[in-house]
C-alpha cells in the first residue's frame, strides 16, 4: 500500500513524533509505502511531495513545528465542498496520480471536516486530531495541549514576581480560538486568582470585586489569565480591553501580556510526544485493516477511532462542570460570573 501524510493548519508540538508514528509503524510493521505531502491539501492539488523513509524519519521526534509544512485551507475545502463535479474530480486525480490508497491528514477541526468531506466524494482518509486548543470534538485530549499548557504555566509563574514586586494586577491572555482549555489549565496550574474562558463569560462586576477583595484582604497583587476568544467590546485585544478596566476602577497599576505564538513553538513535552506516537500507530493500523474514514483518538485513556462524519464540524469546548472549573471555584479562584 501507498499512503501520503500531510499536516494542515497551525503548527503544534508532537506532529513530527505523530508523522513519525505513522510512518514507521508503516514503512517497519506494515511494509508500506510512506510520502509526505508538502504544505498542507495545497501540495496535495500540486502534487508536491517527498519520499518518507525509516531514515528521513528519524532525529524528529523531539523537533517542533511540521518537516511537511502547512497551510491554513479555506481555499481547498471550497474547492473539495463545490457543487461543480470538475472541482472535485482535481482533486480525486491528483490523489490517484499520486498512487495513493490512503492520505492521512493531521489537524485540527477544519481539517477533520476537510478530511470528511474528501472521504465523502470517495477518498481514503484518516484523520489525526491536532491543536494546541484542544478542542477537536471526538477526543478527550490532543497532541500540542500539553506542551502548549506547560508553557504557558511557566509564563504565568514568571508574572507572579513582577506582580508581587511592583503590588500590580497581571492580565495574560492565552491562545486557544474559540475555546478556553489553554487558559483554565494553565490558569490553574500557575495559579491564576481570575480565569476568564470564552465558555463561561464574565460579569465586569465580579472581576472587579475580586481584585478588591484581595486587596483588602491584604494580598497585594492579582493574576488573570484570559483567553483569546472571549467577547469583549470594540476591537481591542482582551487582556488591552481587561488591564484597561481594571486600572481605571480600581486605581490599581495594571500591566497586560499577550503570551501568543510562543506557545505554539519548540519542542513538545514527552507527554505529547507519546500521544502523536501512539495516535500515529493507530492510523497506521487503520489503514492497514482499510477501516478509512475515521480520526483516531484518546477517549477515556484509551488509543480508538471515531467516525469523520460524527466529527467533521463540532467543537469541544470548556463546560461549567469541567472537573477543573468546579474545583477551582471551590478554592476561591473567580471565574468572573
Ligand atoms: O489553532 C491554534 C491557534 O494558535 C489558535 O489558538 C489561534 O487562535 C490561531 O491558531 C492563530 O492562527 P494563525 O496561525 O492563523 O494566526
Amino acid at each position: 500500500m501507498k499512503i501520503g501524510i500531510l499536516t494542515s493548519g497551525g503548527d503544534a508540538p508532537g506532529i513530527n513524533a505523530t508523522i513519525r508514528g505513522v510512518g514507521k509503524t508503516a514503512i517497519n510493521h506494515y511494509d508500506m509505502e510512506v510520502i509526505g505531502i508538502l504544505n498542507g491539501f495545497t501540495g496535495l492539488l500540486e502534487k508536491d511531495f517527498v519520499s518518507l523513509s525509516d531514515k528521513s524519519l528519524s532525529g524528529i521526534l523531539n523537533l517542533g513545528g511540521t518537516i511537511l509544512g502547512t497551510t491554513r485551507e479555506k481555499t481547498f475545502r471550497k474547492l473539495v465542498s463545490s457543487p461543480d463535479e470538475k472541482d472535485r474530480q482535481q482533486i480525486k486525480n491528483a490523489y490517484h496520480e499520486l498512487g495513493l490508497d490512503c492520505l492521512v491528514c493531521i489537524g485540527g477541526n477544519g481539517t477533520q471536516r476537510t478530511s470528511w468531506m474528501l472521504s465523502e466524494i470517495g477518498l481514503n482518509v484518516i484523520g489525526v486530531p491536532k491543536t494546541i486548543d484542544n478542542d477537536v470534538y471526538g477526543t478527550d485530549v490532543t497532541f500540542g495541549f500539553d506542551s502548549a499548557v506547560s508553557i504557558a504555566t511557566e509564563a504565568i509563574d514568571r508574572l507572579h514576581s513582577t506582580a508581587s514586586s511592583h503590588r500590580r494586577v497581571m492580565v495574560i491572555e492565552l491562545m486557544g480560538h474559540h475555546a478556553g482549555w489553554i487558559t483554565l489549565y494553565a490558569g490553574m496550574a500557575g495559579g491564576a486568582d481570575i480565569i476568564l474562558l470564552p465558555e463561561l463569560g464574565y460579569n465586569m462586576k465580579v472581576v472587579i470585586e475580586k481584585i478588591n477583595q484581595r486587596m483588602e484582604a491584604g494580598k497585594a497583587y492579582s493574576i488573570v489569565a484570559v483567553a483569546e476568544g472571549i467577547e469583549v467590546p470594540g476591537k481591542e485585544r482582551p487582556a488591552l480591553y481587561f488591564a484597561r478596566k481594571i486600572e481605571e476602577v480600581t486605581g490599581f497599576e495594571t500591566r497586560e501580556t499577550v503570551l501568543g505564538y510562543i506557545q505554539r513553538g519548540g519542542s513538545p513535552t514527552s507527554y505529547d510526544r507519546n500521544l502523536g506516537t501512539l495516535l500515529g500507530g493507530h492510523a497506521a493500523d487503520l489503514i492497514y485493516e482499510r477501516k478509512f474514514g475515521r480520526m483516531v483518538s484518546k477517549i477515556d485513556n484509551k488509543i480508538t477511532d471515531v467516525a469523520l462524519k460524527d466529527v467533521a464540524g463540532k467543537l469541544r469546548l470548556v463546560s461549567p462542570d469541567t472537573p477543573l472549573v468546579l474545583q477551582g471555584q471551590r478554592m476561591g479562584i473567580s471565574f468572573g460570573i
